[in-house]
Formats: C-alpha cells, sequence, structure tokens
C-alpha cells in the first residue's frame, strides 16, 4: 500500500463511450480535492507505451461533462498486449513518479490492467465504461444509457417509415457478445423480435412468429439483431432468408453502426461517471489495487478484476418473457 498517493493517471481505453469525459472529469476533480496531482494518458495504453502525458488540473476539465467520446482519446493498443509494452509503459510511468493509475474501459482493459499490475506492482483501479453494459459487478457501464436512448430514438425513426410502407426493417445494434443493448433498446422501441448473442432462438421459431404476426394484422415489424447473434447468418443473408420464404414481406435492412457510441452522455450516464470517478480515487487512496468499481443498487462498490471480466453478464430472463407478453 503507497503511504501517501501523490500522482494519479488516468486513461480511457478500448471502444469510448458517451460519459468517459465525465469520469476524467470527476477524477481529475477528485484528486484536486484530495490534493494529488492527475496525469492525463492520451490513446490509452498505447500513449502510456509512448509517454503521451499531461498534467491535468480542476480547470483542464472545464466544460467536458456534456461532451460524448473521450477527450484524453481511446485505442486497442496491440503493443501493450506485450511483455515488452507493458514494460515501456512501467518504466514512463516511473519516470513521471506515479503512484496509481484509474483506467476507464471494458473487459480488455480491465486484463490489461491486471497483467501490468501483476508484472509491476502499480496499483490499479477501474472504472467500467463501454456501451455493451457486459461487465460483472455492476449493475451499469457508462455509456449503455446513453446508447440504449440513441438505439431507441434511431428505432422509431425507423419505424415510422416501415410503417408507412408496410415494411418489415431488421436493425443491427452492436454487441458482439452481449444483448442488452438490443434487448432493452427493443423492448423499448416495440420490437416484434429481438436476437441476441446469449442465446440461440431458433430461426423456425422466428418465421413461425412473423407468419403468426402477418395474420394478427400486423403490417409493418422491427427486428433489432445484436451484432454477436447466434443464427450463424448475418443481417443481411437473415433478410434474404425471411425473404425468400415469406414472401408476402418488404423486407429492409439498416446498421446502426457508430452512431451508437456518440453522442452527448445521458444525465444518468454524466451521475454515474461521476460517482465512479469519486469513488475509483478514493479507492485508491484506502489501498485498494486491482479492482473495478462497480454501482450496485445505487451503491459505489469494488469488485476484483477477475470477477469484472469473468464469463458473461447474466441476463436478465424477465426481459424475453416481457417481450413475448407485450409484443402478441
Ligand atoms: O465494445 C464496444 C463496441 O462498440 C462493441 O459493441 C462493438 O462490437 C465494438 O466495440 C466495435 O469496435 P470498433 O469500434 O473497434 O470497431
Amino acid at each position: 500500500m503507497i503511504e501517501k498517493v501523490r500522482k494519479i493517471g488516468v486513461l480511457t481505453s478500448g471502444g469510448d463511450a458517451p460519459g468517459m469525459n465525465a469520469a476524467i472529469r470527476a477524477v481529475t476533480r477528485s484528486c484536486a480535492y484530495y490534493n494529488i496531482e492527475c496525469i492525463g494518458i492520451y490513446r490509452g495504453y498505447q500513449g502510456l507505451i509512448e509517454g503521451e502525458f499531461e498534467l491535468l488540473t480542476a480547470r483542464s476539465v472545464r466544460n467536458i461533462i456534456n461532451k460524448g467520446g473521450t477527450f484524453l482519446k481511446s485505442a486497442r493498443s496491440k503493443e501493450f498486449r506485450t511483455k515488452e509494452g507493458r514494460a515501456k509503459a512501467y518504466e514512463n510511468l516511473k519516470k513521471a513518479a506515479v503512484d496509481a493509475l484509474v483506467v476507464i474501459g471494458g473487459d480488455g482493459t480491465f486484463t490489461g490492467a491486471i497483467y501490468l499490475q501483476q508484472e509491476h506492482g502499480i496499483p490499479v483501479v477501474g472504472i467500467p465504461g463501454t456501451i455493451d453494459n457486459d461487465i460483472n459487478g455492476t449493475d451499469y457501464t457508462i455509456g449503455y444509457d446513453t446508447a440504449l436512448n440513441t438505439v431507441v430514438d434511431a428505432i422509431d425513426k425507423i419505424r415510422d417509415t416501415a410503417s408507412s410502407h408496410d415494411r418489415l426493417f431488421l436493425i443491427e445494434v452492436m454487441g458482439r457478445d452481449a444483448g442488452d443493448i438490443a434487448l432493452n433498446a427493443g423492448i423499448g422501441a416495440g420490437a416484434e423480435e429481438i436476437l441476441i448473442p446469449e442465446e440461440d432462438m431458433g430461426i423456425d421459431r422466428m418465421m413461425e412468429s412473423l407468419r403468426k404476426s402477418r395474420q394478427s394484422g400486423k403490417t409493418s415489424s422491427i427486428i433489432v439483431v445484436a451484432e454477436g447473434e447466434k443464427s450463424g447468418k448475418n443481417i443481411f443473408e437473415l433478410a434474404e432468408f425471411i425473404g425468400e420464404n415469406l414472401t408476402d414481406y418488404d423486407i429492409r435492412v439498416s446498421v446502426l453502426g457508430h452512431i451508437q457510441r456518440g453522442g452527448a452522455p445521458s444525465c444518468y450516464d454524466r451521475v454515474l461517471a461521476s460517482k465512479l470517478g469519486v469513488g475509483a480515487v478514493e479507492a485508491i487512496m484506502r489501498g485498494e489495487s486491482g479492482v473495478m468499481v462497480g454501482i450496485t443498487n445505487k451503491l459505489v462498490t469494488s469488485v476484483d478484476f477477475s470477477v469484472a471480466i469473468e464469463g458473461s453478464k447474466p441476463l436478465d430472463k424477465e426481459l424475453r418473457r416481457v417481450l413475448n407478453i407485450t409484443t402478441i
């Protein structure tokens, strides 16, 4: 344990998420509040290797709580995955006399942190920042709420045109391994079908449900498809398959893509980021290391990195039941 924390480094890594700026702001201002120097590290672990450091004061982070993206920039560093890369990163931290690190990102970011800490003994505390909400030990990740609202807004707009033309739309949303965005935004936007990576619901079942919804008088429909869903077909192949088998459907595909990662963070994400930023600095001051600060029942809690990245987060099964009832 460090006797007195004098300097904390902060970086954002992996896919960016709305609210990361608010988290950097909260880390920086907590440092200022507790008389700790704060060092911003650009471009995630790559900037750590290349020594792209800048002193951050309380004023450096003015007017960023409302901005999407991350002003420290982000990267997925290949070099940091090597022992040599991490050794270079540690040398730079030592040279700058950084006592501990706050890393904001997802499971890849925390995996890197585990290695850095094990190999070089530097204390690291993580903050979950990813639109995917796929981290264990926290009810929500920073950026998820904003992404949900972006997706719902986009689907609402697509529904207008789907309804005008009596069309079936397949809409792809992000989530390679996690269906949280698809399931929650899908229910929120009234989608008829939702395909997610965590379960293979079977194409036959989906075709049957589309047949039934036509018979029940539905003229337009929305199917939300998470990137990593398990049918074995990509969204265009799925559309083709449906079109070949249900010839009365006029089908279109829309891939929402990186629009889901941008935009001003929602109020929820700003508050969450502020709580976790303060929580991360206070965790370091208490001597914690190798943990992620997350939110559980509104409380800031610490969980070991190994728990945070372990397997996949359990799916909220109740949502599937709610979907089945509400799409009748
Ligand atoms: O992890 C966040 C995420 O947006 C995933 O949902 C998506 O699969 C991935 O990142 C895309 O990554 P990239 O921007 O590197 O293509």
